[in-house]
């Protein structure tokens, strides 16, 4: 994710739309769908590196999303279930730390699954929702919307690595509390996850908070199974980033010569995804042209996995003090509480 965080011009966030609950819930949505054109810009200057790459936050279409949901059941896929108990068992803390009547404002929040229990325990002031997919995002606020009928919901659509300018929304009052389940964090390089920390401690300023999801770092072959599970679902997530390429670009893909590749790479601490082209390619995007060897890779995604010790020494270094770790059981995850050093 982010291999260079561009800090572009905040997008403007325009109310699309507005729907009244009974009482004071509402639900608000904001922002705007990544234009094609960066998109198409991206996916070029991707394609043209060498080793090639592509950014791992186009694989969130629909398609996308909906294949990222069924990953999160798999059994092989231990991170949710994990970090789902870990809320659960220590809810209460959490919420201490977090402070009830917070705007939890969540980044990646996808179905907004382990939100819910927070939701219930901390009565935040306002839920606001950062997403990059457009119909995980609607599906989940609408899900909530249902549930906590009293709850104010602001739905953004757009890319947390830019400046959302959320400020302008900010709850007077409300302590902000940046919620980053998911070890979303975890696909970007360590650098670009302290340049995102630092970002966020920014805008949390003195008195806000952050609460973050960390894979942590275990048996390599745990990782791997997660990472290749038995009935083929990540690498239909992996290989939809070429049909939605195909699809909203226009190139041609031919997605049956690209093969999931998934590894643990133990001296970085990461597990990272590859399409790695099994004959020789040609493939049309606009008005350029890139040729794949057999054998050659695109890199996708890469998935960092921490020690504690490494997270909350990276957290210092974007000017966050570690207050708390909670761990499940086993100790595969964690979440961390975060408060500016
Ligand atoms: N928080 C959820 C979902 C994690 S999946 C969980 O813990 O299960 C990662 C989510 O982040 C997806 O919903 C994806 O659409 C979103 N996402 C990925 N990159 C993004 C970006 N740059 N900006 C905004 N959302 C992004
Ligand atoms: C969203 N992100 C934290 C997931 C991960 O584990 O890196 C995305 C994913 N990639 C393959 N499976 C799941």
């Amino acid at each position: 994710m982010a291999r260079k965080q561009r800090l572009r011009a905040a997008p403007r966030l325009t109310p699309r739309a507005t729907r009244r609950a009974p009482r004071h819930g509402s639900i608000r949505f904001f922002g705007a769908a990544v234009p094609a054109d960066s998109l198409r810009e991206e996916v070029i200057e991707g394609l043209s590196r060498f080793p090639k790459t592509l950014p791992p936050k186009y694989f969130y279409d629909g398609e996308g999303s909906r294949l990222f949901e069924t990953i999160c059941r798999l059994p092989e896929y231990y991170l949710t279930r994990a970090e789902l108990a870990l809320t659960r068992r220590h809810l209460e803390e959490i919420a201490r730390f977090a402070g009830r009547g917070c705007e939890l404002i969540e980044y990646g929040s996808g179905a907004s699954l382990k939100t819910r229990a927070l939701i219930r325990r901390l009565r935040p002031a306002r839920y606001v929702a950062v997403d990059i997919s457009e119909s995980a995002l609607r599906d989940a606020v609408r899900r909530l919307g249902r549930e906590f009928p009293w709850l104010e919901i602001l739905a953004v659509l757009g890319d947390f690595t830019e400046p959302l300018r959320l400020a302008r929304f900010r709850r007077r009052n409300a302590r902000p509390v940046v919620y980053f389940p998911g070890s979303t964090i975890g696909n970007f390089t360590p650098r670009d996850a302290r340049a995102f920390l630092s970002m966020t401690r920014a805008q949390v300023g003195g008195h806000g908070a952050m609460l973050v999801g960390i894979d942590l770092k275990k048996d390599p072959n745990l990782l791997h199974a997660a990472y290749n599970d038995s009935r083929g679902i990540t690498a239909r997530f992996n290989l939809n980033i070429l049909r939605r390429i195909n699809r909203e670009l226009g190139a041609d893909f031919d997605a049956q010569r690209f093969s999931h590749y998934a590894f643990y790479n133990v001296g970085l601490g990461r597990v990272e995804m590859h399409l790695v082209c099994l004959a020789p390619h040609s493939v049309r995007v606009g008005e350029y042209r890139f040729r794949f060897e057999r054998g050659e890779s695109i890199h996708t995604e890469n998935s960092c996995k921490y020690s504690l010790e490494e997270f909350q020494e990276l957290a210092a270094e974007a000017g966050f003090r570690g207050v708390r770790s909670w761990l499940d059981r086993r100790g595969l995850f964690a979440l961390h509480g975060l408060v500016a050093a």
